[in-house]
């Protein structure tokens, strides 16, 4: 009683931004009874422009059109229904949210749909039909993003750009994607050029990253996250080609889980690599790995071949794990490390016990801490 008496007062009297106060559905709601709603597509464009309580209900975007919502400062945006998409054979994205100040918001029993069944002919991004890209893409300086269902994505789920960003209770499903390995690519949330941001209390299904930092992000901290199928909890470099873009300092993954994926740690630079940049500070605490296809904990400067031919034009310093257990079976690994030459430094490892593995660590660095 007294936070919430205290919340709405602080309201009232110092008048401080919306996103300082995280609403859940229910309160949101009931903040005016002016909600304005987007029935149609249509719609859109003019309710953006003067509402800053919106509803998104149920309806069907038109193939090949974004469902662009750029909205007015210290907006409140709730989705209801089911949004699907109509079927095009184009970039996407699916939904495009700009903001400051905002909090989208789900309820229970909404569904952002992708229709990626529609798509996916198990070749991905790298061939067969041409498959839209993000079913959600933000845009964004200080927003929550929370209890968003997003449901079979052609190709990547949610990714953002900004800063001071929270994304919690996100549900991402795309179970239906592991029939027959017909879903490729379908990253789960991704964030780049970013800082301050907040994931956590979220499930993840996916065929590829679970989730993904990826190059110029920074204060990043990633929180009881689950995730199923997927590639990994990721750190993803050496795309661009100027260090502001590369680098990746401080980020956090914790009381994580992860299972049935091609890795669960995975810490990557690309080879080639384009760039010079350092990835730096980076803590893996309580995370909890099961039933990997390659490597438990992966750390590579060769990506995507893993050919072992790995680059040293970035480098990787402070890559730390602590209390990292589980078990993998048949002929996965616990730990691959493969980095440049000279480009990563100041591994500390402790309490890593990965079991269950026939296969011997495959390492060309030592973390302290660990015997490879
Ligand atoms: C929302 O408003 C309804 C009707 O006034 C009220 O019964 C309910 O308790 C309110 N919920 C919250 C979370 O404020
Ligand atoms: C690292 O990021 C976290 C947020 O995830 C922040 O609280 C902390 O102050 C940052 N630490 C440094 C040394 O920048």
């Amino acid at each position: 009683m007294f936070m919430k008496y205290f919340v709405t007062f602080s309201v009232i009297v110092v008048g401080i931004s919306a996103t300082t106060i995280e609403y859940d559905y229910e309160t949101a709601k009931n903040l005016t009874s002016d909600y304005c709603y987007i029935k149609s597509y249509n719609e859109a464009p003019a309710i953006v422009k003067k509402c800053t309580h919106i509803v998104v209900t149920g309806f069907e975007v038109p193939a090949g059109k974004t469902l662009e919502l750029n909205l007015l400062k210290q907006s409140v945006l709730l989705f209801e229904g089911t949004l699907t998409f109509g079927v095009a054979h184009w970039d996407g994205p699916f939904t495009h949210i700009t903001g400051q100040n905002i909090q989208v918001i789900g309820g229970t029993n909404h569904v952002i749909h992708g229709h990626g069944e529609k798509y996916w002919d198990g070749q991905g991004d790298s061939g067969g039909v041409k498959k839209p890209r993000r079913v959600l893409s933000v845009q964004v300086q200080k927003a929550i993003f929370k209890n968003i269902n997003i449901k079979n994505c052609p190709l990547f789920c949610a990714t953002a750009l900004g800063h001071d960003i929270t994304f919690t209770g996100f549900n991402i499903d795309n179970n239906d994607g592991f029939k027959n390995g017909v879903a490729r690519n379908t990253d789960g949330i991704s964030f780049a050029q970013c800082s301050n941001i907040i994931v956590k209390d979220s499930k993840v299904y996916n065929q590829d990253d679970c989730v993904n930092i990826l190059g110029g992000c920074k204060n990043v901290y990633v929180e009881n996250v689950h995730c199923w199928g997927s590639h990994g909890l990721s750190i993803t470099s050496g795309m661009a080609t100027t260090a502001d873009k590369n680098d990746i300092y401080n980020v956090t993954y914790q009381d994580c889980s992860i299972g049935g994926s091609y890795a669960g740690i995975h810490v990557k630079t690309t080879q080639p690599c384009l760039g010079p940049g350092t990835i730096r500070k980076i803590t893996y605490k309580n995370i909890q790995i099961t039933d990997v296809i390659r490597d438990a904990i992966e750390i590579q400067q060769d990506y995507p071949k893993n050919d072992g031919n790995s680059a040293n034009k970035m480098a990787m310093t402070e890559v730390n794990l602590i209390d990292v257990t589980g078990s993998v079976t048949g002929s996965a690994r616990r730990v691959r490390i493969n980095c440049g030459s000279g480009s990563c430094s100041n591994f500390r490892w402790s309490n890593v016990k990965i079991t269950g593995s026939k296969t011997d660590d495959s390492c060309n660095y030592i973390p302290s801490g660990y015997s490879c």
